[in-house]
């Protein structure tokens, strides 16, 4: 699905969802005890999504912001009520989780593509996950290139750690960013 919509639509980034072994990794970085808030930015067709909704404390609530049409069909279709979905761009964040009175996330996990925006546009979107999130709040953030290691020290994130996962087309670097 995603090799076909990335025909039709660059900004999905990738011809194929996330590997096991990527969605082992960002998983492994959330402690789902505590964490009541996760802000999902790309959730593509849900193939990290479905692994965090079944991970996640009962009390725990995931927003996944995805702005390609057929991929917001195909994570409508989870029908888990955990989970909320709008289609709209992760450049709209703030407004979208001031709409569901969502003060602040305790992880943010992202896979939209830093590397294929323009610097301000990126940056904005590093400062917006720094904003949304709580103290001590993380933010991961699994990419091809490592573009958004910049942005997220300009935003302020003060510990980056980076992983590489290889067993993933193509290899995935992963971040994870503490507030
Ligand atoms: C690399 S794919 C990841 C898909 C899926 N989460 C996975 O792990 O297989 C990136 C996703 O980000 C979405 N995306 C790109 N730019 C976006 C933006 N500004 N706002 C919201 N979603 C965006 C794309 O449509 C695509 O679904």
């Amino acid at each position: 699905m995603l090799l076909r919509e990335f025909i039709k639509d660059k900004k999905v980034a990738a011809i194929a969802e996330s590997s096991p072994f990527v969605v082992k990794q960002v998983c492994s970085e959330i402690d789902f005890q505590k964490t009541k808030t996760i802000l999902e930015l790309g959730s593509g067709n849900g193939t990290i999504t479905k692994a965090l909704l079944k991970r996640m404390h009962p009390n725990a609530r995931l927003i996944a912001i995805e702005q390609n049409r057929e991929f917001v069909r195909a994570l409508t279709k989870i029908f888990d009520p955990h989970l909320t979905v709008i289609q709209d761009s992760a450049e709209h964040m703030r407004s979208i989780l001031g709409e569901l009175h969502v003060e602040r996330c305790d992880v943010v996990i992202s896979g939209i593509p830093f590397s294929m925006m323009k610097d301000e546009v990126g940056i904005q979107l590093a400062c917006d996950m720094y904003d949304v999130l709580s103290e001590n709040g993380i933010c991961i953030a699994y990419q091809f290139r490592d573009t958004i290691c910049h942005y997220l020290k300009i935003a302020g994130f003060k510990k980056i750690k980076r992983k590489i996962e290889i067993i993933n087309l193509p290899p995935a670097q992963i971040f994870i960013a503490k507030k």
